[in-house]
């Protein structure tokens, strides 16, 4: 597969990003897992994981998806993990020699230009990372030709800040002091978020059967400032458009998202609605 220096550039950067944030997502991944594990189960149904299945997870971060899959696929399946960012991957390699899984391996790779032999994977799955590709319909085409012909390939992403809380806070904080600009199009995680964009993209990629929808699930924190430490260190679109704020306009927008989101807590924890997009499809 041909490759641009323009698409290389936008790896590195997005490569530079998570690599910043790996630290806080290993240490607040309890509250990740705990946000999350809703969408994996989606992403096996939808990728019909099943034991004996040799499994692809697609920007694996700190591995979450790929343990989750490591256990459906038992001992006689296996699980391959990449990402990007070496230094999300040694939090995933970590937890697994923790929690005793044989059967995952992970390497750095992007996903988009993955070398594997053709034909080599029954599923894929990518939790919230195919969205990140240079060019997404052409990662998606690459990625379906290593799956077997009938294996199924999941992917999440998130709806829309307007209906999804988590990320409508922050977004309406930040509003008045970035003019409601989104970030550069490569970056803005919310470009195929509207109903049907990731499915058009998949059908575009080449994908049959292909199948979207909507979960609900909730993020907790142990109380107002533990959230805005999450989201300040763990959302790298938000550090984004928040760290080249000046002090004061930083504070405005600490205190308007602290205000928001304090009507999600009950005796010390909070618990705000999110919405995610699953979207499935069938290589033939
Ligand atoms: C939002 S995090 C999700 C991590 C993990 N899938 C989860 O749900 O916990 C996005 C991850 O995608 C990775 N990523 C972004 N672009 C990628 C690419 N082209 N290839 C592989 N990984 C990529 C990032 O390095 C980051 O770890």
């Amino acid at each position: 597969m041909s490759d641009s220096d323009t698409n290389i550039e936008k790896r590195e950067r997005v490569q530079a990003d998570w690599d910043e944030a790996a630290d806080h997502w290993a240490r607040w991944e309890p509250y990740i897992h705990n946000l999350l594990w809703p969408v994996s189960v989606r992403l096996a149904a939808g990728a019909r994981l099943r034991a004996g299945m040799k499994v692809l997870d697609v920007g694996t971060g700190t591995g979450d998806m790929a343990l989750f899959a490591a256990g459906v696929v038992e001992n006689s399946g296996s699980v391959v993990g990449i990402d990007l960012s070496e230094d999300m991957l040694q939090t995933a390699r970590d937890r697994a020699r923790v929690l005793g899984f044989a059967n995952v391996s992970f390497e750095q790779a992007s996903g988009d230009v993955f070398a594997a032999d053709s034909q080599s994977f029954d599923a894929i799955v990518g939790r919230f990372s195919a969205f990140f590709f240079p060019d997404v319909v052409a990662g998606l085409s690459h990625l379906r030709t290593l799956l077997k012909p009938g294996g199924r390939a999941s992917f999440s992403l998130w709806t829309p800040p307007e209906v999804n809380p988590v990320f409508g806070i922050p977004r309406d904080a930040l509003a008045p002091f970035t003019k409601g600009q989104q970030e550069a199009d490569s970056f803005n995680p919310f470009r195929h978020s509207g109903p049907g964009l990731f499915a058009t993209a998949m059908k575009e990629a080449g994908y049959a059967e292909v199948t979207d929808e909507e979960v609900g699930l909730y993020q907790f924190a142990p109380g107002c400032e533990a959230y805005w430490d999450i989201l300040v260190k763990v959302s790298t679109s938000f550090r984004k458009q928040y760290d080249p704020l000046s002090e004061k306009d930083q504070h405005a927008v600490k205190q308007s998202v602290l205000k928001q989101i304090s009507q999600y807590e009950t005796n010390g924890i909070v618990r705000v609605p999110a919405r995610a997009r699953v979207v499935s499809g069938t290589s033939t």
